[in-house]
């Protein structure tokens, strides 16, 4: 078959980029390894940035969002026993954030696919790319023992950090930047009460702990672990007693456990790829970056990046102009590095490190204090925390 642009990955990355285009009548297909139902058993992160929230509302799948997501203007820091409230409305001018689980993004992405009645094919194998060093690129995959070709003008590599698209691109012509932490988050997800109104992230002597919602009636919560640790040998009766340790007093009141129905282990890990285009390819979302999630920049960074890729897609395509594609890379990794900042230094900011020693853990003490006094660096944290413009820096 032919088409203008193969997606490769339907996760939110290759089915907001395809909803993008479609708006635009631009032909795509979206290409994916596994179903529908593993791709919504992933369970992510769920903090939405305004400039996503309205990249969704722009596709016309915001109607379940704005129902049922849950705007926060504010987040808590716990450390030496106590909160302090970083007013995230208060210190940007009015922006929030909005609390909305990936998987329901996800979820939204596909249901709107299907009623605009737009190919996918799940269950791909042996995704191969081919080509894409000039102009007529092509995709090569499996699906049920036959073989199938795409024909494209552009392949867009949304396929994750395991994906097959990165992997393609002569090594020679690719650059990482990776740092790996020595820990990982343990989480769990629980029908229960949220602790809190708003996102409490906590620094203890026991480690990191975060507490995060996904509705008023269902609650995600991590802690910091080694990363030697098994999943298997983490009852649910050992996260909530672990947990409860690394709270505050009114924290521990208000805990409400329950039955876990999701519990996972994630190591940590920043690391960036560039260029993110190569010839008539390019890269994006969790193809080309990875951040920590301390700062929940996962998702809104793939957003940003199918922002420009779109754009820059629609120009080529409507107005046969390729300054858009030409500076893609540019424009998503200061917007990206930007990102892996914030999350870097708050992961620094909130965990204990194993070789941090007695004057790393004082410096972290007084970064702590001084973040919540002073009202420079609160504001810092609050419009990191909001994601910054999608034209930030721009005179
Ligand atoms: N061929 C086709 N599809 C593939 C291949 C392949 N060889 N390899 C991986 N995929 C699919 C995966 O099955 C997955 O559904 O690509 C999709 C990539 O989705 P994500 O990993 O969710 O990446 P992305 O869409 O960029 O979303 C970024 O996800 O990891 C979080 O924190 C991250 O929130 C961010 C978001
Ligand atoms: C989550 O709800 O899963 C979540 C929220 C905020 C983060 C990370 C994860 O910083």
């Amino acid at each position: 078959m032919k088409t203008q642009v193969a997606i490769i990955g339907a996760g939110p990355s290759g089915l907001l980029l395809g909803a993008l285009l479609h708006k635009a009548d631009i032909d795509h297909i979206i290409i994916e390894r596994q179903s529908p139902d593993y791709v919504l058993g992933r369970i992510r992160a769920g903090v939405l940035e305004q400039v996503c929230t309205d990249m969704l509302e722009e596709v016309g799948v915001g109607q379940r969002m704005r129902a049922e997501g849950l705007p926060h203007q504010g987040i808590e820091l716990l450390f030496k026993g106590e909160r302090h409230r970083i007013d995230l409305h208060g210190l940007t001018g009015g922006k929030q954030v909005m609390v909305y689980g990936q998987t329901e993004v996800t979820r939204d992405l596909m249901d709107a696919r299907i009623a605009w009645g737009l190919p996918a094919v799940y269950g791909a194998e042996n995704v191969s790319l081919h080509d894409f060093d000039g102009n007529t690129p092509s995709v090569r995959y499996h699906k049920d023992g036959v073989q199938h070709e795409v024909q494209c003008r552009f392949i867009a590599g949304c396929d994750g950090f395991h994906g097959i698209s990165r992997q393609s691109v002569p090594a020679g012509a690719i650059q990482e930047f990776e740092k790996i932490y020595p820990f990982g988050w343990l989480g769990v997800l629980a029908d229960v009460p949220p602790l809190s109104h708003e996102l409490v992230y906590c620094n203890t002597e026991r480690g990191f702990a975060l507490c995060s919602q996904r509705s008023l009636t269902r609650s995600r919560y991590y802690i910091q672990c080694p990363l030697t640790d098994k999943v298997e040998n983490w009852s649910d009766d050992a996260f909530w007693a672990e947990l409860s340790n690394r709270l505050d007093e009114q924290g521990r009141r208000n805990l409400v456990t329950g039955p876990s129905i999701e519990k996972s282990i994630a190591p940590l890990r920043s690391y960036v790829a560039e260029p993110m285009r190569f010839g008539s390819l390019f890269l994006a979302g969790d193809a080309a970056h990875i951040v920590p999630p301390t700062g929940a920049k996962g998702l809104n960074l793939a957003a940003t990046d199918v922002k420009y890729l779109s754009t820059a897609l629609i120009e080529y395509f409507q107005e046969n102009a390729s300054a858009g594609i030409d500076t893609y890379s540019q424009r998503c990794l200061a917007r990206i590095w930007k990102a892996e900042r914030f999350s870097w230094w708050f992961t620094q900011l909130m965990h204990r490190f194993p070789d941090s020693g007695e004057f790393g853990q004082k410096v972290q003490e007084a970064e702590l204090d001084y973040l919540i006094h002073s009202h420079a660096a609160s504001t810092s944290v609050a419009e990191n925390y909001v994601g910054l413009p999608l034209d930030f820096g721009k005179k």
